[in-house]
């Protein structure tokens, strides 16, 4: 998968995409991120990015120029479509389906808004699909696109070592994940569960099954619910 990134601030991403799952990611040639800084696509002599709203108020708003010279350009530098993604506070909200459909993309592009978000026309005239990553507004759409990128990333195959633990991760089956353990057997008195310890595979399973259900029920009723509709 190829992930264009187009931000004002693209140092902020440096870390983030060069540790951990996304690193081994880029190593393995599952993905290739591609940063662009939109400034670089301003006609403007001062590579300015962002205008006074009409209709006066408070901030600074994007420019359609220059996103839409960005997004021209980068679209150009590769061989297929990508599916954009507009960051905004207003869009659909981020779940697990969501990043499993991007999972299955080949190109992904990735626009990050900032100051008082995005001239609306950028909105209205691209082919876009805006997602919002929660009920808050940050600062810049920066942080949005990591966690974007990170949750499609560990979804390509082949990306994490053993996929079959993707299987039981909490909204795969549109539930919590049972209760994790690991050494020691206790901790301050707490014990491991004894089934756990057991090695008998299928009480194993079976607990886990319905630990997960019950988990579920106490704090997302709200996903089986969606379940059964
Ligand atoms: C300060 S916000 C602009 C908020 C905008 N004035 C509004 O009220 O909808 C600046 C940028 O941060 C990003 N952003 C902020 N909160 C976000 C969220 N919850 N999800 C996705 N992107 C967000 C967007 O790219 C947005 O254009």
């Amino acid at each position: 998968m190829r992930i264009d990134i187009l931000t004002l601030f693209p140092e902020m991403f440096h870390d983030v995409l060069n540790e951990s799952i996304l690193r081994i990611a880029q190593e393995k040639n599952l993905v290739t991120f591609h940063l662009h800084n939109i400034r670089d696509y301003s006609n403007d002599k001062h590579k300015c990015v962002d205008d006074k709203p009409y209709g006066g108020g408070a901030g600074m708003v994007l420019k359609p120029e220059p996103i839409f010279n960005a997004v021209d350009a980068v679209e150009a530098q590769g061989d297929s479509v990508s599916k954009k993604i507009l960051l905004t506070p207003q869009g659909n909200k981020l779940n697990q389906k969501i990043v499993e459909n991007l999972s299955e993309e080949t190109r992904l592009m990735v626009i990050c808004g900032h100051y008082e978000g995005f001239d609306e026309r950028i909105r209205s005239g691209m082919n876009v699909l805006e997602i919002s990553i929660g009920d808050y507004v940050l600062t810049g759409g920066e942080i949005p696109a990591m966690v974007i990128v990170d949750a499609v990333v560990r979804l390509i195959p082949g990306v994490l070592g053993g996929d079959r633990s993707l299987q039981s991760e909490s909204f795969m089956n549109k539930m919590l994940e049972y209760p994790q353990y690991t050494r020691p057997a206790e901790f301050r008195g707490m014990r491991v569960p004894e089934i756990l310890k057991s090695g008998n595979h299928s009480k194993i399973k079976e607990w886990r099954k319905k630990k997960a259900v019950l988990r579920t029920q106490e704090r997302r009723p709200d996903l089986l619910e969606k379940e059964t509709q």
